[in-house]
């Protein structure tokens, strides 16, 4: 092993995959992002969910007005499809760069999904017309089958759902996100240019083992549901690999304990606080840390077709363990951090 880093300089990272609520939970959980990360793709499962440009545009809004005085940050708006979705509102939209993607949900696949699509062939001339403009669609990569196992959806989806909307759509550029198996490592690496691949922060630490051993844990809960180890290690291995395809989406998800311990707990992982510090611990594990801002910062923005942000943000490694939240207090109730089970010892430097 090298010379152990004690500090890395990034380029300022950018969030691919972000749950920010809505009301006194959005005015929360907020800062902790713009704290870190300059953008993020912000996923629009509302209740109501946010299914057309002027939804999107109140939404942005609302986000802006929670934003501290002091603090920039740019949320990038997504558009939740659904079978009744209007081909040329998204289209107009993301002209008018209201919007930065559009978010495929099969229904019934996570929180707030029941109005997602059922039928995937139904919103083919909606991706048509996508592809055509460039608009990028984001997936939730799981089929919701009641016969399929939960820990085979994600595989399942591929080869049931996403190959073929791939050669009937063949133009449209797509992100999947928060992969979870081996089978979607492979899938992205093998395929063609169009796509690529977000992966959570707490993917590359959990194991299914998290949610399951010695008591039911609920804030290790989350969708899609963590698998068993060998699927961490590919997982790892992909977000560390230097590989453009892959790319920091963290699925930062808050809910009130009151929803999570509960006999029908939410799925969601509240990571945003400690992301940061947690990633530098994984690529540090792996001898990677010259490409954590690649993950984290640079890929992103490329596949996106944006450009990478000009600012930078210190990482450092500090003696003794680095004391985040264990939880935070919001308008609407206690909000459990993840807990990566190990010391942290990175922080991102306060400059
Ligand atoms: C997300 C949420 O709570 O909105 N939950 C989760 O477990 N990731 C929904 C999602 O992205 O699937
Ligand atoms: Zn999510």
């Amino acid at each position: 092993m090298g010379p152990s880093m004690s500090e890395i300089t990034l380029r300022r990272p950018d969030d691919w995959h972000l749950h920010l609520r809505d009301g006194d939970m959005l005015e929360a959980v907020l800062p902790y992002t713009a704290a870190h990360f300059a953008r993020a793709i912000v996923m629009p499962n509302l209740v109501p969910p946010v299914t057309d440009t002027a939804a999107a545009q109140a939404y942005r809004d609302r986000i802006l007005r929670a934003l501290p005085e002091a603090m920039e940050f740019t949320p990038l708006m997504t558009l939740y499809l659904t079978e009744d979705t209007n081909a040329d509102d998204v289209v107009a939209g993301f002209r008018d760069d209201l919007i930065t993607a559009v978010k495929l949900y099969p229904a019934g696949a996570t929180t707030n999904s029941h109005s997602g699509v059922r039928n995937v062939e139904a919103v083919y001339p909606v991706l048509e017309k996508m592809a055509a403009a460039g608009v990028p669609l984001c997936i939730h990569g799981e089929v919701t089958d009641p016969e399929v196992d939960i820990f085979d959806r994600e595989a399942v989806f591929i080869d049931r759902v996403l190959r073929p909307l791939r050669s009937a759509v063949p133009g449209l550029k797509i992100i999947l996100e928060h992969l979870t198996t081996r089978d979607a490592v492979d899938y992205i690496r093998e395929a063609d240019d169009g796509i690529a691949a977000t992966i959570t922060t707490h993917h590359l630490i959990i194991n299914r083992n998290a949610i399951l051993v010695g008591g039911i844990k609920p804030h290790y809960y989350c969708m899609p549901v963590a698998k068993r180890e060998t699927h961490r290690l590919a997982l790892r291995q992909a977000a560390t690999s230097g590989n453009p395809r892959y790319f920091l989406g963290t699925d930062s998800a808050p809910h009130p304990d009151s929803e999570k311990e509960s006999a029908c707990g939410c799925a969601g992982v509240f990571s945003a606080i400690n992301t940061m510090a947690c990633l530098a611990h994984v690529f540090e594990q792996e001898g990677a840390l010259d490409r954590l801002e690649g993950f984290a910062s640079l890929h992103g923005p490329a596949f996106y077709g944006l450009p990478a942000n000009d600012d930078t943000i210190r990482l450092v490694r500090r003696d003794a363990p680095v004391a985040f939240p264990d939880r935070i207090e919001t308008g609407s109730g206690t909000v459990t951090v993840f807990d990566p089970m190990f010391p942290i010892h990175w922080d991102v430097a306060e400059d």
